[in-house]
């Protein structure tokens, strides 16, 4: 518990010292303010009193750019007639870091969202201006996050402290968007971890986690090649077991090879995107385009060429399919098909690839466009 509150401790005491007056400071070394059932003693049961901090939604899924709110109320039982002065603290485990929990790695990894006294609150990090507390009824201390990114998903706790009471509840926050595989232009498994991380933000994407490709195999992505995850891991999806891809032996899953070297192994990718505003459309030109003047047709058009986490995003969240292949901001030449038919690729719905073809060769662009065209 003290370990919990410890580094709380320079965030209250800057909310707390404004004011001045309340503040006493007990054996353990820490400064609270205790409004109402100081018995003298350091201790802050008080009769019978509990607190109740409940949230009821356990997750939360939203979209990219949107806001969300993750409920979380608190109560007494039973109810008091005096108010008391309560401190709430949110904070965040990224969801890379879920899925080892009890590892020092993973706690090191929780950070401050957000913590609030009375009226006072402060925000930290990337959240700093972005979240707010909803307070829509005494008790509440909903977290509203507004313009959520990518890497906003995880496990969000809310923590509620009355004096040395401290209760508190998780809420996961999940994006919608798609998984993808995604491999080097250079090759397959060029990327380190880092690399592919890199990679991933330069598609407009970023790393996926485990519970994302999770929920993509379950949506029926199977694809043979290992690619690096958000948590260190590498990992891939297979539908249909069969030989060098894990045996006929195994059922369907998740392959995995743990976590390897984050430096010196070499891996696909498997990363992550969701919609933003704006538009990913098909450019034709009558002459068709090298991959230099596709550049710059959609750039001449009002957009750019699109990245390839844009178009599966619109392939998949906004059911874009054209059949015919396009330049990507990466120098592959893809296609998206949400109604599979003769002459547009395999019998499943999906973004086809051309690989890398040479930058000379001739074909139309994928462009985005920030506005809705
Ligand atoms: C999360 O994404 C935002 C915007 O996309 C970026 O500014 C921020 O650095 C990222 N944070 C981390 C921890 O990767
Ligand atoms: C594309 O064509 C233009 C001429 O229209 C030429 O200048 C450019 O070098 C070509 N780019 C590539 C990569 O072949």
């Amino acid at each position: 518990m003290l370990s919990v509150l410890r580094p709380l401790l320079a965030a209250w005491l800057y909310l707390l010292v404004p004011g001045g007056q309340g503040i006493r400071r007990y054996n353990n070394g820490f400064y609270y303010q205790d409004i109402t059932n100081g018995n003298g003693n350091g201790e802050i049961y008080f009769n019978g009193v509990r607190l109740h901090v409940e949230s009821p939604q356990p997750s939360v899924s939203a979209s990219r750019g949107s806001s969300v709110t993750l409920p979380c109320h608190y109560r007494y039982e039973p109810e008091l007639n005096t108010p008391r002065r309560t401190r709430v603290k949110w904070s965040w485990l990224p969801a890379n870091a879920i899925d080892a929990p009890a590892s020092p790695a993973a706690i090191a990894m929780e950070t401050e969202v957000m913590v609030a006294m009375g009226n006072r609150h402060r925000s930290y990090g990337s959240f700093r201006g972005r979240v707010r507390l909803r307070r829509s009824a005494p008790g509440d201390m909903s977290l509203v996050i507004n313009e959520l990114h990518l890497n906003d998903t995880g496990r969000y706790r809310c923590e509620v402290i009355d004096g040395l009471e401290d209760e508190s509840v998780t809420v996961d926050l999940e994006l919608r968007g798609v998984v993808f595989p995604y491999f080097s232009q250079e090759g397959r498994y060029h990327f380190n971890f880092l690399e592919a991380q890199q990679a991933c933000e330069e598609q407009d994407a970023t790393l996926a986690t485990f519970e994302q490709l999770f929920t993509a195999w379950d949506e029926g992505l199977d694809w043979c090649n290992a690619g690096w995850l958000a948590d260190g891991t590498v990992q891939y999806p297979i539908t249909v077991p069969r030989e060098g891809c894990g045996g006929v032996d195994l059922a369907p899953g998740l392959r995995s090879y743990g976590q390897r070297h984050r430096l010196l192994h070499r891996f696909d990718a498997f990363c992550f995107s969701a919609s933003v505003k704006g538009t990913v459309y098909f450019l034709k030109h009558p002459l068709q385009l090298n991959f230099t003047e596709a550049v710059q047709a959609c750039d001449n058009d009002g957009g750019q060429i699109a990245k390839v986490g844009q178009l599966y995003a619109a392939w998949r969240l906004m059911g874009l399919d054209r059949c015919d292949a396009g330049w990507l901001a990466d120098g592959s030449v893809r296609y998206p098909i949400v109604k599979a038919r003769a002459n547009c690729g395999p019998v499943e719905p999906g973004v086809r690839s051309f690989g890398f073809p040479p930058p000379h060769q001739k074909f139309n662009v994928y462009c985005y466009q920030k506005t809705l065209v």
